[in-house]
């Protein structure tokens, strides 16, 4: 890992670097059309149970025929293997039905700005639970994430407490999340790529019997129907897009957390959240007060300022 280490000669350290910068772009570029498409299907059709659930068996589908037609190799896993991904997994699953969730009762623009507290979120799981101290400037730089994730929550024009509850439960989860993948993945011979892959489809188990409780097939099929007559057959095709791009962002995410740190990967993520919230604010037209894109802006500032401390 030569980033981590810095032993390697300066020109594997430039290549490193040029690999880590194209993951990046890829990861935000399909995360923006992701979260378009998801929306669009959650404004026709607002069961994010169901897109969820769909999301990772398109996934775990892709990577299954990958696997059988030998486009990329299956990987050597073992029952340790999938005992240390469970509760990766469960992690995975709340932040990922919880995102998806608040998206569905507010702008993805909302959802987005409140995610971008992340780093928050990440001293606050380590300082409790994994009794980690960080130095003062560290502390204090929360103050601009919370602060301004918090102006914007309360300037929102479409407040909506389950939307803003969803995004904060993802928060915590996907900290966790984060935390035991780094330590999943760390001496293991399975790549970034295979790791994501073996969690998508441990967490589509454990989503299905929740996802069928909370909406169910009734529910699907009217909602299904409903959204097929407003929008045309064209409808299948947006949700194909938010299920196919939902696995590949996080597939290259994965890939990237591989070569690095889980800090410089939460603030790769939080910046990835600035394109998301500017791609959807012009595409959806949503209303935007000044004020509230302020407090997006001192959040994200925050993040910057977090990462300087946190080095
Ligand atoms: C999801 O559905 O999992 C969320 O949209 C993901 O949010 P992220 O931007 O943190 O990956």
């Amino acid at each position: 890992r030569p980033i981590e280490i810095g032993i390697d000669a300066p020109d594997e350290q430039s290549g490193q670097k040029v690999k880590i910068g194209i993951y990046f772009a890829t990861w935000w570029a399909l995360n923006v059309v992701f979260n378009i498409y998801n929306k669009k299907v959650l404004n026709a059709f607002p069961y994010p149970w169901l897109t969820s659930t769909l999301s990772l068996a398109c996934g775990s589908l892709m990577m299954l025929v990958s696997w059988v037609t030998r486009v990329a190799d299956a990987p050597k896993t073992d029952l340790d293997f999938w005992k240390t991904l469970f509760p990766v997994a469960v992690a995975h699953t709340i932040g990922h039905v919880a995102a998806t969730v608040s998206m569905s009762k507010v702008a993805v623009s909302f959802t987005h700005i409140i995610k971008s507290g992340e780093p928050a979120f990440s001293v606050l799981v380590s300082s409790l639970f994994l009794g980690e101290t960080f130095p003062l400037p560290v502390y204090l730089s929360l103050l601009p994430i919370i602060g301004g994730c918090a102006l914007a929550a309360v300037t929102e024009l479409n407040f909506n407490m389950i939307g803003f509850m969803g995004a904060m439960i993802s928060n915590l989860a996907f900290v966790f999340r984060n935390i035991f993948s780094k330590k999943g993945m760390k001496g293991k011979s399975v790549s970034g790529m295979n790791y994501y892959a073996c969690l998508s489809m441990m967490s589509l188990l454990i989503l299905t019997p929740f996802a069928i409780a909370v909406e169910g097939p009734q529910m699907w099929a009217a909602g299904w129907q409903n959204a097929v007559s407003q929008i045309g057959p064209n409808f299948v095709w947006w949700v194909v897009a938010q299920s196919v791009f939902y696995h590949l962002y996080n597939q290259v995410s994965y890939m990237s957390l591989d070569q690095i740190s889980p800090l410089t990967f939460s603030v790769g993520n939080t910046m990835k959240r600035i394109s998301v919230i500017v791609a959807s604010i012009i595409i959806f037209q949503n209303p935007v007060k000044p004020v509230n894109a302020l407090g997006a802006a001192i959040a994200i500032l925050g993040t910057f300022i977090y990462s300087q401390a946190k080095q």
